[in-house]
């Protein structure tokens, strides 16, 4: 994997930065979920904070032989009251990368014929539009003080897919096989 583009280079940093800090503030929020009586939505965030290192990791490993140290700007969200408005943060940051970081960065990535970047980019995409549907049935539930069902929590570990239940055998992003997801 490598990448030649400074632009593509410098996105593949941000998104590693921002992925970075989604994964270290769902596992905050999920340990803040579980210790308020919500121990599914807690096991939520924890499973999405996996998906959020695999996205991480993949980006990463693109910019593997671009060595050297670098400052890194990106997006983040900050605060951690109630779970409401915990999970209003991960919505808004979900909905940050759907509808504006990721299609930006995936284009820019098509345009300078950054085919590893370009997959990096497109697997995260995709899981970010099911962590934002995902975290926003999370918050309908505990607006009217409910947790989420107690059903396995599936993820993808090479592109970060995320499933509640027993619904596909392959991934449908990647093609891995359902074998070495991890559940929670
Ligand atoms: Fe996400
Ligand atoms: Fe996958």
């Amino acid at each position: 994997m490598a990448v030649n583009n400074a632009m593509t280079a410098d996105f593949l940093r941000s998104a590693y930065g921002g992925e970075s800090m989604a994964h270290m503030r769902y596992l905050i929020w999920g340990d803040a979920a579980a210790g308020s009586n919500f121990p599914n939505i807690g096991r939520l965030f924890k499973a999405v904070a996996y998906a959020e290192w695999a996205h991480a990791k993949n980006h990463f490993n693109v910019l593997k032989e671009q060595v050297g140290d670098s400052t890194v700007t990106a997006g983040a969200v900050f605060g951690n009251t109630d779970i409401v408005q915990n999970l209003q943060g991960a919505i808004d940051g979900e909905l940050h990368e759907v509808n504006q970081m990721y299609p930006v960065y995936l284009e820019t990535a098509r345009f300078q014929q950054e085919k590893d970047a370009e997959k990096s980019f497109h697997f995260a995409l995709e899981a970010e539009k099911i962590h934002a549907k995902l975290f926003q049935d999370a918050q309908n539930a505990a607006k009217g003080g409910q947790d989420i069902g107690s059903e396995t929590i599936y993820i993808c570990p090479v592109c970060g897919y995320t499933e509640i239940g027993d619904n596909v055998e392959k991934c449908p992003v990647c093609g891995a096989d359902k074998k070495i997801f991890k559940s929670y």
